[in-house]
């Protein structure tokens, strides 16, 4: 396969070439894609400075991503399995689409857009169960030069309005709802709510999916079945740009509302492609099964963009991993015979906790290939997976990366780079990690901990936040000159492999879920009996991150005392929804804060941690009282 790399020789000699000559290393990659035109120049960049920051690669090329998955695989990949659907519940049937009837299906949804009037730059939003029409709807974008902003279908009316306001997409498409173990989501009810307030979308395509009945809005709504009645499956791919905009994705950061991560074409689908194939090794006819939803960049890179640019078969799952029992995932890689396999560290935390009879009974001896991602995996559930699910024979490889970068960074190549367990290793090819101290000084040599940073652009990096580009070098490029922050601690050991600490800033990583701690305060803050709230993350057995949310209301009695905690838990989940809801909650008189008025969450996280002995220097705090008091759990006065 070309550009595999297949030894851990040829892996240091490919790093070498890439940091020592990244144009042609990374022209080099390129040269295997369908461009209409080539680039004039592999790479143009600027961390700094006006517009900054700046970054252009395969300049001036000319393409279309969608022609790189069907058109050149075409030949040869007619009649392969493209994505296998496995349904939430195993009573219902699988659907499998070879390339050459997804093709046909992109196409026709493609006409069935352009007949809307969508067109080239247009944002359009998805509002999709885990379905197979998610994956056509993105595609059928990006054939047109649409650009998809994908919102999990786990959040509320009220984030999904943000979203799309943000974006200002003028049309979104959805499902009547959407199936996860016993429970049946009303998403286009969720859909109409948040609709009263996006007065940019002029339709909503609906899909049928669960035959619940919903509401259909007259001269907006429209069933996905009737925009494709009569539509022809041929389509010409529209001529984009490399720098052209494929997709926004809204991620979480420390401050204000959830931002607008843009990747653009060319960089992104050379970086997808080629860090599938040599992150899991992949090989013509494997197998290939990320648990990811697509809501999530995970399921952008390695279910649909990485697996289909390489010509794999990539499995999806609607269902969740304990229905109907939690040996779900182990009977689904029977079934399809998987052969590289990829979900959370808290996916396998919570299959852990159900016992090990779940999986002993299946025959797992197609897998290959494990992989994690999310979080950073204790050992202990290292240890399991290793040695229950892989039968100690399957190499994982622990990946970091984030939104941010596209595709996978740091991690091992499957079988080829050694492992030891919770540590990513080593960079891929074209990636510079740097390890800095809070001022920014480098930390050089091995055994040194500090901020994670990367010093030279990767194809598949963020080029700006949508709508606001200031925001973007504000939030990645100014703390430290000419670097990208990471947002990440991590530690560099005694043979050059890193270890991911977490992150280092106002951001939770709930199961793998990337949660800011402001924006649950903000949702938090909407109810009418909260004054001031403040989140920290805490550690959770399970989801490796929880949310401990420290409230001040006013207007407490006996009566509501009661059910003040379930009312704010419910505030969460309308305003961001069930995934941001607060684990723990307590009501409290006061925050502990500097003379400034700054919320100092330092001294929150320890005694969230139940680390109340040593909170450091409290000194600063303008009323010390308040820590004694949150720590010893004090009821507060009820007025009567
Ligand atoms: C944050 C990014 C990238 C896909 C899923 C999350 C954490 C990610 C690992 C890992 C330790 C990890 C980091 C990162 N993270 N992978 N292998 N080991 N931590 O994407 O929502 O953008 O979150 O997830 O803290 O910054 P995301």
């Amino acid at each position: 396969m070309v550009n595999k790399i297949t030894s851990l020789a040829e892996y240091l000699k490919k790093y070498e070439e890439s940091v020592a000559d990244p144009d042609g290393f990374w022209g080099n990659v390129a040269e295997s894609h369908f461009w209409r035109k080539k680039w004039d120049k592999v790479l143009d960049w600027k961390f700094e400075g006006e517009g900054a920051p700046d970054v252009n690669w395969f300049v001036n090329g000319k393409l279309n991503i969608t022609e790189n998955i069907f058109e050149r695989n075409m030949f040869m990949r007619k009649d392969q399995v493209a994505i296998i659907w496995e349904p939430n519940d195993p009573k219902d049937k699988e659907i499998k689409l070879t390339y050459g009837e997804l093709f046909d299906k992109v196409k026709q949804f493609a006409n069935g857009l352009k007949k809307l009037g969508i067109k080239k730059g247009d944002r359009v939003a998805l509002y999709l169960p885990m379905v197979p029409e998610l994956v056509i709807s993105m595609l059928a974008c990006a054939r047109i030069g649409a650009i998809h902003s994908i919102v999990f279908a786990g959040f509320s009316a009220s984030a999904l309005a943000d979203r799309i306001n943000d974006a200002k997409a003028n049309l979104l498409i959805t499902s009547d709802g959407g199936f996860r173990g016993t429970k049946s989501i009303p998403m286009k009810g969720i859909v109409d709510e948040a609709l009263e307030t996006c007065p940019s979308i002029k339709n909503a395509i609906i899909l049928e999916h669960t035959k619940d009945e919903v509401k259909i809005v007259k001269g907006r709504d429209l069933w996905w079945h009737d925009v494709i009645k009569g539509v022809s499956t041929d389509n010409k791919a529209e001529e984009m740009d490399s720098e052209d905009v494929l997709f926004i994705l809204y991620t979480s950061g420390s401050t204000g509302k959830p931002k607008g991560v843009v990747h653009t074409i060319a960089g992104y689908m050379v970086y997808a492609e080629y860090t599938f194939k040599n992150v899991f090794q992949y090989s013509d006819g494997d197998i290939f099964w990320c648990t990811a939803d697509i809501g999530w960049v995970t399921g952008h890179s390695y279910i649909v963009y990485g697996p289909l640019l390489t010509g794999a078969t990539s499995v999806m799952f609607e269902g969740v991993p304990t229905y109907p029992d939690a040996g779900r995932f182990w009977d689904i890689v029977d079934k399809y015979k998987v052969n590289q396999f990829y979900t959370a560290p808290t996916a396998i935390r919570a299959l852990v906790a159900q016992g090990n009879q779940w999986v002993t009974g299946h025959d797992l001896s197609s897998l290959k290939v494990l992989g994690t991602v999310g979080e950073p995996i204790n050992e202990e559930a290292w240890r399991w997976y290793h040695d229950l699910v892989g039968k100690a024979r399957c190499p994982i490889v622990d990946t970091w990366w984030q939104t941010e970068t596209g595709g996978i960074m740091i991690t091992p190549l499957a079988g080829i780079t050694p492992t030891k367990p919770s540590l990513a290793t080593l960079p891929l090819p074209g990636i510079q990690p740097i390890l800095v101290d809070p001022e920014g000084n480098e930390l050089k040599g091995n055994g040194v901990e500090g901020i994670l940073c990367i010093k030279f652009p990767w194809p598949g990096m963020i080029r700006t936040t949508y709508g606001d580009h200031k925001r973007c070098f504000t939030t990645y490029f100014s703390a430290y000159k000419n670097l990208y922050l990471t947002g990440d601690g991590a530690k560099r050991d005694e043979e050059g492999y890193y270890r991911i600490i977490g992150r280092i800033d106002d951001v939770i990583n709930v199961s793998g879920h990337r949660i800011g701690t402001a924006e649950v305060e903000d949702a938090i803050n909407q109810h009418p009996r909260v004054i001031e709230s403040a989140v920290v993350g805490y550690p959770h057995d399970i989801k490796g991150s929880g949310i401990y949310a420290y409230v001040i209301c006013e207007d407490l009695s006996d009566d509501n005392l009661a059910s003040i905690e379930n009312e704010i838990r419910e505030t969460v989940n309308k305003f961001i929804g069930p995934i941001a809801k607060p684990d723990k909650i307590q009501i409290v008189t006061g925050l502990p804060k500097t003379r400034s008025g700054k919320i100092m969450r330092r001294i929150l996280r320890k005694i969230g941690e139940g680390d109340a002995t040593n909170l450091g220097d409290t000194s600063t705090l303008l009323d010390p009282g308040v820590v004694e008091e949150i720590i010893n759990g004090a009821k507060v006065p009820v007025k009567r």
